[in-house]
Order: structure tokens, then sequence, then C-alpha cells
């Protein structure tokens, strides 16, 4: 496994470093900062994966590997977070209440399916067969989405389609919301993501 962050989309280097790890603000030509990952064999082991997200900006995300799975976080902005409760008629399963177990946890069981509401954190990985969503967080009309469009994710296998808290839409091949993985805040700035119990 690299240390090449999953997200070339938007060219977002991620911030992720071991428990022990520290990371330093680096300005550079990309906005890279540093990368720092558990040993390949913890990792192997699904051990947490702890992100730096001080520099992420509302309307930004960054990926980052837990597992084998890309995990996003997004830093959704008041104009985001305000169009959800307005998507629920279009949704299958709006309050997330299929397999809650499997796929959103107690803390995220509310509209905006995060601890934080402006931070979204989930598995980048579609619910029917595995693809990777596009971000497609500009809303209106354009290629193979609806005119009214209200941003989220694109899958392109298949055409399901997520809203901005990964919720799917009806009559979609996708058959749930987008999983939420185990997460917690350590502060403010820092994430972790694979554990959400304290020690
Ligand atoms: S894998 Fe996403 S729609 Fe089929």
């Amino acid at each position: 496994m690299s240390d090449t962050p999953i997200d070339s989309e938007k060219r977002t280097w991620l911030i992720a470093t071991s428990c022990a790890g520290v990371v330093g603000g680096v300005a550079t030509a990309v906005p890279f900062v540093s990368t720092f990952q558990p040993s390949e064999r913890a990792k192997a082991a699904g051990a947490p994966v702890e992100v730096d997200i001080s520099t992420l900006k509302p309307g930004e995300k960054i990926t980052v590997e837990w597992r084998g799975k890309p995990v996003w976080i997004v830093r959704r902005t008041p104009e985001q977070l305000a169009a959800l409760p307005k998507i629920d008629p279009e949704l299958a399963d709006p309050k997330s209440e299929r397999h809650p177990e499997q796929f959103t946890p107690p803390y995220a069981r509310n509209e905006w399916r995060s601890i934080k509401p402006e931070i979204f954190v989930a598995i980048g990985i579609c619910t029917h067969l595995g693809c990777s969503p596009s971000d497609k967080f500009t809303p209106g009309p354009q290629p193979s989405l609806p005119s009214d469009w209200p941003g989220g994710w694109l899958c392109p296998c298949h055409g399901s389609t997520f809203d901005m808290a990964g919720r799917v839409f009806k009559n979609k091949p996708a058959p749930d919301n987008l999983e939420i993985p185990p997460h917690m805040y350590l502060s403010d700035t820092r994430l972790l993501i694979g554990e959400d119990k304290k020690a």
C-alpha cells in the first residue's frame, strides 16, 4: 500500500498519521502537507487512522485509507447542510433505517449522518457493486444528473446517486446509503477513523 492519497480528482493530499505521529503544516504549490501511516502490519490488522482535518475547507473532501477502503471526509457548507432535509422525499432511505447496524452507527443516525453536522465521514464505496462514486458537489443540471441536482455523488458504474449525506436516491441500483465507518473526534481538528470508543 502506498502513501499516495486516493483522491486524485481534487488533488487533495490526505493528512493521516499514526496515533503517535505528528503532522506539521507545510505550504507548497499543491495543498500537500504530510502523510504518515500506521505500519503495513498495523494497517492490515485494521488499525485506526488518525486524520488532521484542520486545513479542510468548506466544500472540500479528503480521502484516507482504512482497512483497504477509501474513507471520505467532507466539510460541508451551510448551504449543503440546509439542502439535506429538503431532499428527503427523493431518497430511498432518508432516515437511514435500513440495516442501521451495518451502515449507520448510532451517533450518525440523524439528518446529516454525522457527529458534527458539517463534517461528513463515509466509506467511498457504492453499496451496489462496490465502485467508488464520483464527486458531484456542484448543484444544478449537468451530464448524467437531473436538472434539480442538489449536489452529492454519482456512481459511474450503474448510475446510483447519493446526496451530501451519502443517502441513496430512490429507484437506483444501490440498495443502501453509503456506509459510515466507526469514527470519533480526538480533538476539534483530529479524527480517528476505525474506532469510536474512548480507551
Ligand atoms: S456499483 Fe454503483 S451503481 Fe452499481
